[in-house]
Order: structure tokens, then C-alpha cells, then sequence
């Protein structure tokens, strides 16, 4: 027995250190494995305000609109998969957000938001119905001579107009518990930190300049939608929308034209979706108030995988876009009266050439939607010091970029070669995002982006 016991404790602490020598080398490797990751960046602490805090308000964030896998922006598509329990469908459950704060028929069908740019007062009549945009190249698009333009109208929100105060209009528009709008009851506002967090996280998203046109494009009907999208006797676009920019081109409209207003008559189409409806649509009567019918030229970079088209939603298709400026409500329009002014006529593309002038949007859609994916998978694989859940959330946002990039080729019959390679690239993706261990994760991942650079290979000359 004495001898057994003596035996036994002997083995404990012979045990026991082992055990401790183990535990401590286990803790060193880990250790070194796994760097604690960075503390947050303004970028990162801003992506968190966005897509999590309530602001103490109906249950909704920035990301209930500006959804990460939907371009931050909200396609009816994505909005019909959402449960009804969705903080975006708040007016269908909570009563004292039952009128005059949302339209639901609009919003489930179309996915249009209440918006009152021209203040709350008479909430019964006075009030648009809009798209939500994506939030995507603001570093590019919003500066003008007149000051910052930011939302469909360039209004902005109260106070200066600019970016940083946009989210304070944000949270008084879509985060009230109540249509009253009282400050730290209703909701509360952000503070200045969370201001400047949130616009240093929109900025980072998204292109950071504009392209270059014309682009040395290898498909033959893009190439012809390029010409003439650039050609201002004949598509005349690039007046406007600059490199497919949001800005105006200043050959045409002065030096620091910027991101300019323009009343193109979209709001004269004939048959717009939500009046169709029988819903009541007031007229939106676009910049300051009350308003003089001018909207805010956006980048058409983002456009094709961002429909429906213009700001309120009336067009479906990229080709029906690029119709639209061949009809009456463009050709009469104060804008497009500016063009016959100035050029001697209107906009007048055959069907041809209204299909070409899509596949370019759609090409450059697709370059862009390549550039973001690989962009967030180099950053997945190289950067140190990000927390799992942060390299998760870039892969999954590389995901539906490469994803968004096969619809639109498809969508218009394009580059089916492209496809097959982004196809590819989809499914490795998503491999990767099953993968347990780091390395397999990282060879997958490397693995799809090799095929994204087969598939801009197949429609670009580097
Ligand atoms: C209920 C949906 C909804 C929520 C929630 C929401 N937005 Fe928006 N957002 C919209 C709509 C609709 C517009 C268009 C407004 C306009 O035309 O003035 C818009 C426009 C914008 C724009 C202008 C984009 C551009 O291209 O000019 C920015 C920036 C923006 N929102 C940021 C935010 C931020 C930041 C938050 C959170 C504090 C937020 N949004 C919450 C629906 C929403
Ligand atoms: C006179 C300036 C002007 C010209 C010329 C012009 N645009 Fe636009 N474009 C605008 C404005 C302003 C809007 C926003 C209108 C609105 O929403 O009411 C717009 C919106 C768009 C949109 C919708 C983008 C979105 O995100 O919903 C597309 C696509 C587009 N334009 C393509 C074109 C093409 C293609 C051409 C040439 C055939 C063209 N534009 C010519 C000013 C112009």
C-alpha cells in the first residue's frame, strides 16, 4: 500500500508537470500560430456601426437597406427571401409604424422606401417613394461645385449635405420608433466618433477612382457599346456619366463640373411600375424644396447588377436603361433638350446599338465585380492579423461579387467562356469557405482567383 501510494503521487507530479510542460507548449504554439488579432481600424469600427447598431431605434441598421451580399444596396429579389420578421418589414409589425412610414405593397414589390426629403411635415402627402442605391464608389461621386451630392436627388440629409452627415438623416428617417421623430426617445443619434467611423467605412467601398475609357475590350458587341456610349454625337453618355463615372464631363460642362444634377424626365415615364399599382406615388419633385425635378448622376460602373434602374426603380432591365434615353420623357426633358441644343438632336440608338451599349455596361460591371472579389480574397489570404469571423465575412462578400459577375454575363448572353471559368472560380469559393484549416482555405482560395484572372483574360487586353 505504502509503497503503491508512494508509486502513485510520484506519478501525479511526474504527471502533472508533464502535463503543464505540454499545456505550456501547446499555449506557445497556438500562440504563435494565432497573433491576437489587430485592434479595430475607423474602417472596421465604422462596418460594425453599419451593419449592427440600432441607435437605439426600431430594430433596423444601415445593413437592413445596404445589405453587404447585395451590393449595399436591396433588390426586390434579395427582399423577397428575407423573413417577415426582418427589421426592414417594421411598419408590417409594429402599429405605431403602420401609416405614413413605409409603403409595404411598394416596398415587397419593389422594394421602394418611404423617404421625405422635403421634411416631415403633412407626412399623409408629402413624401417619395425611392430605390435604395448601393452605397459603392462614393470616393469618386460626390463632389460637385454646388457642395457634396449624396442620395437619388443629391439633397443629402440635413445639416451640410455632405457624407458624414447623411447617417444622422439616416437614422431620423428609417430608425424612429415612432412618425413623432423625437431625439433619445424615439431613437438616439450618432455620436461624432460613430460619424466619422461610418464615413470612413463607406469611403473604403467600392471603386476608389474612375476608369480610364476607352478600355481595350475583346468582345466584339461591348467593344461597339464602348464607342458609342463615349461618342457625344451618338450615345452621348459620357457628358454625363464621365468614364462611366458619376461625373460630368468638363470639356462639355466647365472645369470641376463634378457629380452634377440633371432633370432627365424619368419621373415623366409613362408607365412606371409602383403607380401601376394604384398605390399613392406623389410626384418626386427631386433637388432642394421644393424641388426643381433635378436628380444626381450616378457612376453606371455599378449599375448593371444593381437594377432596378433610376430612383424610382421604373426600369427592370440594363437594356431598358439605356432605352430609356430614346423616349419622349428623355428627348423632352430639360436635359435632354440641353443635348438637341447643343448637339442637334436627342438620343436615338437602333435596337442594335441600345444592346451594345448594355454589353458594355455589363462588361465593366463584371471587370468591377472581378476587381472587388479578387481584391477581398488577396486581402482574406494576405493580410495578418484579422479575426476569423472578419476573413469569413471577406470571402463571403468575394463570393456573391464573382457570383453577380456570371448573372450579368449571362443575363446578356456574354462571354460565356468568362462564365465557365467564374463558375469554377464559385465553386472553389465555396470549398474554401468550408475549409477547416487555414492552408486548405488559403489553396482554394488562391485556386478561384486564378480563375478570375482566366476569365479577365477572356474580355480584356491587360
Ligand atoms: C429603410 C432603408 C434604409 C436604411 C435603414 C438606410 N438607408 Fe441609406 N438609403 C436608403 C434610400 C431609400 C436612399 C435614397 C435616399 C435619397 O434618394 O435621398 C438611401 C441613400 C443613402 C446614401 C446615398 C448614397 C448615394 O449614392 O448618394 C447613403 C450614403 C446612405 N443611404 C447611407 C446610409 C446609412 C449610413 C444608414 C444607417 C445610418 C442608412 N443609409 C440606412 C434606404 C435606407
Ligand atoms: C444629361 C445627362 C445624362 C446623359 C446624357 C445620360 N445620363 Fe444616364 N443618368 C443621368 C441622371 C441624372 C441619372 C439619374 C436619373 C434618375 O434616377 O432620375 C442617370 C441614370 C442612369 C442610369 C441608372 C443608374 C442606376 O443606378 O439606376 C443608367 C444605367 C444610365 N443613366 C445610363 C446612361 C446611358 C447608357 C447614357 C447614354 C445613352 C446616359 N445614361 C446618358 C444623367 C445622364
Amino acid at each position: 500500500m505504502m509503497i503503491k501510494g508512494y508509486v502513485t503521487q510520484r506519478c501525479r507530479i511526474v504527471c502533472g508537470f508533464i502535463l503543464a510542460l505540454l499545456g505550456s507548449v501547446l499555449l506557445l504554439v497556438a500562440c504563435s500560430s494565432l497573433p491576437p488579432p489587430n485592434p479595430p481600424s475607423l474602417v472596421e469600427r465604422g462596418e460594425q456601426i453599419f451593419l449592427n447598431e440600432t441607435f437605439n431605434g426600431n430594430g433596423r441598421t444601415c445593413g437592413t437597406c445596404h445589405r453587404p451580399t447585395d451590393n449595399f444596396g436591396l433588390t426586390p429579389t434579395f427582399a423577397a427571401a428575407l423573413p417577415d420578421t426582418d427589421a426592414l418589414f417594421v411598419a408590417e409589425t409594429n402599429s405605431d409604424l403602420a401609416s405614413n412610414f413605409e409603403n409595404p405593397t411598394l416596398m415587397r414589390e419593389f422594394a421602394l422606401i418611404l423617404e421625405n426629403q422635403d421634411g416631415f411635415n403633412d407626412l399623409a402627402n408629402n413624401f417619395n417613394m425611392r430605390g435604395i442605391p448601393h452605397t459603392l464608389a462614393m470616393s469618386s461621386s460626390i463632389d460637385s461645385m454646388g457642395g457634396p451630392r449624396t442620395g437619388w436627388s443629391g439633397d443629402g440629409a440635413p445639416g451640410d449635405g455632405s457624407l458624414r452627415s447623411f447617417a444622422t438623416g439616416a437614422v431620423i428617417q428609417h430608425f424612429t420608433k415612432t412618425t413623432r421623430r423625437i431625439a433619445n426617445v424615439d431613437f438616439r443619434l450618432p455620436t461624432d466618433e460613430e460619424l466619422d467611423a461610418l464615413e470612413a467605412f463607406q469611403l473604403s467601398l467600392g471603386r476608389q477612382t474612375d476608369l480610364n475609357l476607352p478600355l481595350r475590350l475583346k468582345g466584339v458587341v461591348a467593344a461597339r457599346g464602348q464607342e458609342i456610349f463615349l461618342d457625344n454625337t451618338l450615345g452621348k453618355c459620357n457628358a454625363c456619366h464621365l468614364n462611366a463615372g458619376a461625373n460630368a464631363d468638363p470639356a462639355i460642362f466647365g472645369p470641376g463640373a463634378g457629380n452634377m444634377n440633371f432633370d432627365t424626365g424619368v419621373e415623366n415615364l409613362l408607365d412606371q411600375p409602383a403607380d401601376l399599382t394604384g398605390e399613392l406615388v406623389p410626384p418626386d419633385d427631386g433637388f432642394g424644396v421644393p424641388g426643381d425635378g433635378e436628380f444626381n448622376t450616378p457612376p453606371v460602373v455599378e449599375a448593371a447588377d444593381t437594377g432596378p434602374f433610376f430612383h424610382n426603380n421604373s426600369v427592370e432591365t440594363i437594356e431598358g436603361a439605356v432605352a430609356f434615353y430614346n423616349g419622349d420623357a428623355f428627348t423632352n426633358s430639360p436635359a435632354g433638350q440641353l443635348l438637341v441644343g447643343a448637339t442637334g438632336s436627342g438620343i436615338n440608338l437602333d435596337a442594335t446599338q441600345v444592346v451594345a451599349v448594355a454589353a458594355f455596361l455589363r462588361v465593366i460591371n463584371v471587370l468591377e465585380n472581378l476587381r472587388g472579389s479578387m481584391d477581398l480574397l488577396n486581402q482574406a489570404v494576405q493580410s495578418t492579423g484579422l479575426s476569423n469571423r472578419r476573413i469569413e465575412n471577406l470571402i463571403n462578400r468575394a463570393r456573391h461579387e464573382n457570383e453577380d459577375a456570371i448573372e450579368v454575363l449571362s443575363g446578356g448572353g456574354l462571354h460565356p467562356n468568362a462564365a465557365i471559368f467564374l463558375q469554377n472560380s464559385s465553386h472553389l469559393i465555396r470549398q474554401a469557405q468550408a475549409a477547416t484549416d487555414t492552408e486548405l482555405r488559403n489553396r482554394y482560395v488562391r485556386e478561384a482567383l486564378s480563375g478570375q484572372v482566366d476569365a479577365l483574360n477572356h474580355m480584356t487586353l491587360m
